[in-house]
């Protein structure tokens, strides 16, 4: 048997090596094309608000006290939606929006990792004890949407969920404190 001479040997592992990093460029290619793509086209981006919030304190004062919790619009028409994320139940239940409107929605969580979703929505984020979820979106169909949470919380975690009421413009009208609720049908 006749051993091929060591540059051939070279050639064949350069020219394999080139082949596998041409695959691995176009799979990373791919992925970040699709990324650019969603977040241009369908506003899907990886949640980036860093701030942080004391998880022992949060319900006794400030934003996420209970009063404070729910919908509220602003003097300037902005429309801010505070939710705690709690074992095992979103707080409130129900989170009245308004239809074609930018809304922020800020959540926190006192006890666990928890995370949610907003059926047919971008909102899509983790909730994590210590910090405050941020997630700016717009509801461009009225109607209720379920909000799950989707982050494994513990044994109740399949019965935390929570509906989005998404209000035609005229129905979405603010109270006296600035405040709007869930109709009660
Ligand atoms: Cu909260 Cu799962």
């Amino acid at each position: 048997m006749t051993q091929p001479p060591p540059e051939a040997h070279e050639r064949r592992i350069l020219g394999t090596e080139l082949l596998w990093s041409f695959g691995v460029g176009v799979l990373i290619a791919a992925t970040l094309s699709m990324i650019v793509f969603t977040a241009l086209t369908r506003d899907i981006n990886p949640p980036s608000n860093v701030e942080r919030i004391d998880p022992k304190t949060l319900h006794l004062s400030g934003e996420f006290a209970e009063q404070n919790l729910g919908t509220t619009v602003g003097a300037d028409g902005s429309v801010t939606v505070r939710v705690i994320a709690t074992q095992f139940m979103f707080v409130p239940r129900c989170i009245a929006v308004p239809h074609g409107r930018p809304v922020t929605l800020r959540f926190a969580a006192p006890d666990v990792i928890h995370g949610l979703l907003i059926t047919g929505t971008n909102v899509n984020t983790m909730v994590i004890p210590g910090f405050v979820a941020q997630v700016h979106t717009e509801f461009t169909r009225t109607g209720d949407l379920l909000m799950p949470c989707h982050e494994y919380c513990g044994l109740g975690h399949s019965g935390m969920w929570a509906t989005v009421q998404v209000m035609p413009e005229g129905d979405f009208k603010p109270g006296q404190d600035g405040r709007v609720s869930c109709a009660q049908r």
